[in-house]
């Protein structure tokens, strides 16, 4: 029986790249880089995205920054929103009920 379909998280680590990895002073003396990690699991069969744009073969959306009305605006990471790409707060009850902790992008014009 299935439990929790779909878990996604992001975020940043700082790592090594492979080259320096066993170190070196040349490594050491770097400092460390930073790197986006993104994890997505699913059930086989099952997808994360459960009725947005079906459709289309995959999902994209490009925002210029720059050209933002707001000066935040909000963009959905949970695949839960009404309004999607933008979050309208559904990822609220998804937390409360799955015990997740998924939240928007914050898109700052500035
Ligand atoms: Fe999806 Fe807010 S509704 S992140």
């Amino acid at each position: 029986m299935a439990s929790i379909l779909s878990t996604v998280a992001a975020g940043f680590c700082y790592n090594k790249s492979p080259m320096e990895v066993g170190g070196g002073a040349a490594a050491a003396a770097r400092p460390p880089r930073r790197v986006a990690a993104v994890v997505v699991r699913a059930e086989a069969g099952q997808g994360i995205n459960r009725d947005i744009r079906k459709t289309e073969q995959k999902v994209v959306d490009t925002v210029v920054v720059t050209e933002l009305s707001k000066p935040l605006t909000a963009y959905c990471r949970c695949w839960r929103s009404g309004t999607f790409p933008l979050c309208d707060g559904a990822h609220a009850k998804h937390n409360k009920a799955t015990g997740d902790n998924v939240g928007p992008l914050l898109l700052k014009n500035q």
